[in-house]
Parts: C-alpha cells; sequence; structure tokens
C-alpha cells in the first residue's frame, strides 16, 4: 500500500506539486563523510573483487570493537557476519535455522518482510497481536501460549520497531529471551535501529545470551540504505554453516560497502548530529500532534518511525493516507502494511526528514483538520 502512497505522490510531483515525505523509511541525511572518502579513494585503485564470504577481516574487526565500546561487551570477531543489508541477513537467519514448515513467532504490528521471507522459505509465520498492554511488545507468557498451541521453532523481535518506534526495555528483552530457552526456541533480534534511541538506551541481545542470533545494518544510524550492507552477531554453532550459504548464495558481500562501512565508524560525531536532529524532529511532532486531532501516538521511543491512531478520523487508514496526501500533500504509510488485522486503524510516520517539513507537515494536516 505504501507503493500506492509512492505512486500517488510521484504524479502530485510531476504535476509541480511539493510533497512531503514521511512514508519512506529511510534517512534523508547522506552517509558519514569518512565512508565516502573511503569508497572514493578504493573506487581510484581500479580493482574490487569478491572478499572472504563472511567480510574483511578488519571490518569484522571493528564491528567487533563496536560492542565493546557501545554495550561494554566483548564478541569474538569470527562470531561477525557481514551481509548484503540485514535483509539478506533475513534470509541467511531463517535458512540455517529453520526447516520448511517450521513455525517461527513474529510480532503485529511489524515489519512485513520477516513473514513474507519466512513465508517464501516455506516456514510458517505466527503473528502475535500486540497491544498497548505490553508496549507493543511479544511477552513470556504470549509466546509460551502460542508455543503450547504448537510448537514454536524461532521468535523474531525487533527493539525499536518498525513501525511503532517502540522499544522493549532490557528487563523485558531479558524475560523474552529466557523463556524462549527455556523452551527451546531461537531468538533472533533485529537490532537495525540500534543507536536511534531516545527514551532509554536499547540492550542487545547478544549481551544477554551467546545463543542469540542478533541482526543490524548500517542502513539507518549510519544512513547508508543504499550501500546494502549490514551484519549478524551469530553463536559459535552457526558460523559454518552461514558461511557455506552466504558464499553459495552471494559469494561475499560488494567489497567497496565494506570498506566504506569499515571507515563509517569514524564518522560517529556526524551521525550523532543526524540523530539529534532525529530527535527534535521526534519533539516538534509530539508536541504539535496532538493539538491537531492526533491525540493516540504509540510510544516514541526509537527509531525515526511514529505509529498514529487514526480511528477517530476514519475507519480505513489507507482511505486516509490516500486522503491526506491528496489534500494536503503529505505522504504517510497506512498502517495495514504493518498490521492485516488492525492496521486499519493506524498511520505511519517517519520523521527522518528536514526539521522545518515536520512542522510544516503538522501545519498542512492542521488545516485540513480544521485545527
Ligand atoms: C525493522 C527493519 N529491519 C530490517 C530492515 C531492512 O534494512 P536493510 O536491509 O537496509 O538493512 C528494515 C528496513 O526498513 C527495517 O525497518
Amino acid at each position: 500500500m505504501v507503493m500506492d502512497v509512492m505512486a500517488a505522490a510521484a504524479r502530485i510531483e510531476e504535476g509541480g506539486g511539493r510533497v512531503i515525505h514521511m512514508e519512506v523509511g529511510q534517512p534523508a541525511a547522506a552517509p558519514p563523510a569518512s565512508a565516502i572518502a573511503a569508497a572514493r579513494a578504493a573506487l581510484l585503485t581500479g580493482r574490487l573483487g569478491y572478499t572472504e564470504t563472511l567480510g574483511i577481516a578488519p571490518l569484522r574487526a571493528r564491528i567487533s570493537r563496536h560492542y565493546r565500546e557501545s554495550y561494554g561487551l566483548d564478541v569474538d570477531p569470527q562470531r561477525v557476519a557481514v551481509t548484503t543489508g540485514s535483509s539478506a541477513a533475513f534470509t541467511l537467519a531463517f535458512l540455517t535455522l529453520f526447516e520448511s514448515g517450521d513455525r517461527i513467532a513474529v510480532a503485529l504490528p511489524g515489519y512485513p518482510p520477516y513473514r513474507h521471507i519466512l513465508s517464501a522459505l516455506g516456514c510458517q509465520p505466527v503473528m502475535i497481536e500486540t497491544s498497548e498492554v505490553t508496549r507493543w511488545a511479544i511477552t513470556p507468557e504470549m509466546l509460551i501460549a502460542e508455543h503450547r498451541k504448537a510448537p514454536l521453532k524461532g521468535v523474531l523481535i525487533a527493539s525499536p520497531a518498525n513501525p511503532t518506534g517502540t522499544m522493549m526495555p532490557a528487563s523485558a528483552l531479558r524475560d523474552l529471551l529466557a523463556a524462549a530457552e527455556s523452551e527451546g526456541i531461537k531468538f533472533i533480534s533485529d537490532e537495525i535501529y540500534h543507536g536511534l534511541d531516545y527514551a532509554f538506551p536499547a540492550e542487545t541481545a547478544a549481551k544477554l545470551s551467546d545463543t542469540a542470533l542478533v541482526i543490524n545494518s548500517f542502513s539507518k544510524y549510519f544512513c547508508m540504505t543504499g550501500w546494502r550492507i549490514g551484519w549478524m552477531v551469530l553463536p559459535v554453532a552457526l558460523i559454518r554453516s552461514v558461511d557455506r550459504l552466504q558464499g553459495n548464495l552471494a559469494i561475499s558481500v560488494p567489497a567497496l560497502s565494506q570498506i566504506a562501512a569499515l571507515a563509517a565508524f569514524d564518522g560517529r560525531a556526524e551521525m550523532e548530529a543526524v540523530k539529534h536532529g532525529y530527535e527534535e524532529n521526534r519533539n516538534v511532532l509530539l508536541t504539535g500532534l496532538p493539538k491537531i486531532g492526533f491525540e493516540k501516538i504509540l510510544p516514541v521511543d526509537g527509531a525515526f518511525y511514529l505509529y498514529a491512531d487514526v480511528s477517530r478520523f476514519c475507519g480505513d487508514s489507507h482511505e486516509f493516507a490516500k486522503r491526506i496526501l491528496a489534500e494536503t500533500h503529505v505522504a504517510v504509510t497506512p498502517g495495514l502494511d504493518f498490521d492485516p488485522l488492525k492496521g486499519s486503524r493506524f498511520i505511519r510516520l517517519c520523521y527522518a526528514g528536514a526539521r522545518a517539513e515536520m512542522q510544516e507537515a503538522v501545519e498542512r494536516m492542521g488545516a485540513w483538520l480544521g485545527k
């Protein structure tokens, strides 16, 4: 449905209209200058070949250092696998952990490719409906109840999450992980929005367990969506199988992106400034949206998303998103993309754009709603 919104937005722009884009979940900022400079220098050498299957050694070592610096955790670089974005990491993780027919729990609302990739691989995504009572997270009780219906082989969580931006406190993550492990349910933690936490610091599942599989990416914090590079922290027992899978599926991750990603860690000060901008955008929306009638907003803890209940305006968020775009030229994503059950009540707004645009979006929508 977001594709429909994007196509309609493109038509408005072709006609000379100026659309404020809050539908696409990617940073508007550029990657760190250090990453661009390293990539430029690498291009000038003229040759970029295949690399080691799990990534160039300096990058795996640098990612390991990142865990020490950011979480106080020692991770053996051998456990780090560099991947083509976190997207490829999902496929590798599912292929290495699960067999066709396995049941894997994912939260609703949630990032749709989890369930789509699982289905494409012949697995059965088990959608667990979450609510405000549990801060939009799967709880141990929910997991075990589903496991008793028919055994689960895995559970995948994200914190901060897409589309809600809500985070699991460390204690909630620890309890869910313990429940999963006590039942032999494999645990996958999507940590792609780590670094973009405002309410409280995000905890990595790698710190709580050696058997959890952690997925991360350079796409969001480092603003490198188009470079298609991410990583996994693997349980030791899985290193060999992921090595073989990636070797067969992709040979290696693009060398240029690996070189840029390694240098990106030198640009953290720039990325912290970008993060500060998101934080200001978040404040603009948290102050402005309730004044124009968007009173029910889910906890906006991290990432750059805000998930608003719009049921007081309309029974169908797809229709509502179309009308907002047509009337105000603000593009938002209908919740049905993330939640086939209750998504018709919600829209997602991405606040990774310019601050002036956030203010303008609130004003345009407020004028339309008569506020
Ligand atoms: C929660 C979540 N996980 C993973 C991804 C995939 O990102 P990438 O493949 O660029 O790392 C996204 C992209 O929006 C996302 O929102």
